[in-house]
């Protein structure tokens, strides 16, 4: 038995070594050490022998099995190196294709500039929020303080969604609703700007088209004034304009401030020596601000004793027009590759 042992173990490397795939690895090792391997079946003549016999033959059988187990793991190994190495170019990718060279394209003029401003604000430590696009009457007017039938309504041409009781849903008018879900959904002290696309039922002209785009702001915190936000507004004008362009507000109306303003910059044309663009007056107008009214403060159930604040909303369209000395508003939504290559991001 020893003698068929030492056969059987020493023909083992060769065969081990002439499975080329796991699988013939499989079928050698089953064939040596398997339920009916050769050596298995010689150790079941072990019942046969005497003690010392067994324990020899016995002690001889392990020998073998832990040589050949050992040749087959080393043999395993190294097939399943070479199978991975045979999958891996099998599923080799070729991409060389794509590196064939298409023009990139950049972000449009209107996201580069809601961007920009996202980036000026949060440099000045205020936070984003976004609203939806449709609202209800009490978000974009009542909570507002502009109640229905109020001539200021006039200030906004409207478009209503054919949704629930007759004008009660709309396409907002404004960014200045946002301000109120803030308001109602997170308790001061709040610094936030809320960009945003808006609707008006207007024609397009130079100066009007009835979907843009404006960007809000709102501060509430205590003993907030009006001199806080002249700074805000000034500081913001020469972070995104640069240091030669100034701000300056001048008295005006809106139903959720009071008092109220018109921002107004340098004209960025002719720079304050008056122009076309700027009617001569060598200002342009950006949008409109104040502290916010006691009226809406009381509807988002804030209290006016402790908290106060301010708001503002400016033409987003408007900004990059200026910025980038545009004098139609209609240009930034033609997608003339013409006009939009002008601005690469
Ligand atoms: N919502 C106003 C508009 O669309 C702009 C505005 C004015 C926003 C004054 C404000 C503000 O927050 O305080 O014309």
């Amino acid at each position: 038995m020893i003698d068929d042992i030492t056969r059987i173990s020493d023909a083992a490397p060769a065969l081990v070594l002439a499975a080329t795939t796991i699988d013939q690895l499989r079928g050698v090792e089953s064939d040596l050490l398997g339920k009916r391997g050769s050596l298995t079946e010689l150790k079941k003549g072990l019942g046969a022998l005497d003690a010392d016999g067994r324990r020899e033959v016995g002690a001889a059988l392990n020998v073998a099995r832990a040589s050949i187990e050992q040749v087959i793991e080393t043999r395993r190994l190294e097939l399943e190196s070479v199978e991975r190495a045979a999958t891996i170019a099998a599923e080799r990718l070729d991409l060389t294709e794509i590196t064939t060279s298409r023009p990139r394209g950049t972000t449009h003029l209107v996201t580069q500039t809601w961007d920009r401003l996202v980036d000026v604000f949060v440099g000045m430590g205020f936070t984003v929020a976004e609203g939806p696009e449709v609202e209800t009457d009490w978000y974009n007017f009542e909570a507002l303080n502009i109640p229905a039938a109020h001539p200021a309504r006039g200030m906004w041409d409207t478009l209503y969604v054919d949704l629930g009781d007759p004008e009660t849903v709309l396409l907002r008018t404004h960014t200045s609703p946002v301000q109120i879900r803030v308001m109602t959904e997170t308790p001061p002290p709040i610094y936030a700007v809320m960009p945003g696309r808006v609707y008006r039922r207007d024609t397009a002209d130079a100066t009007h088209m009835p979907v843009f785009h404006q960007i809000e702001g709102l501060v509430i915190d205590r003993a907030i004034s009006f001199a806080d936000m002249a700074g805000t507004l000034e500081s913001f004008t020469s972070a995104y304009f640069g240091g030669s362009i100034h701000s300056r507000l001048r008295p005006s109306y809106f139903p959720f401030t009071e008092p109220s303003a018109e921002y107004d910059i340098n004209c960025v044309f002719c720079e304050g020596k008056g122009c076309r663009t700027c009617s001569q007056t060598g200002w342009l107008e950006l949008g409109g601000c104040g502290m916010v009214h006691p009226n809406v403060l009381r509807n988002v159930g804030l209290d006016g004793e402790e908290w106060t604040g301010f708001a503002f909303g400016f033409g987003l369209d408007r900004l990059a027009l200026m910025r980038h000395g545009v004098d139609d508003i209609r240009e930034m939504y033609t997608g003339d590759l013409r006009f939009l290559e002008q601005f690469p991001s």
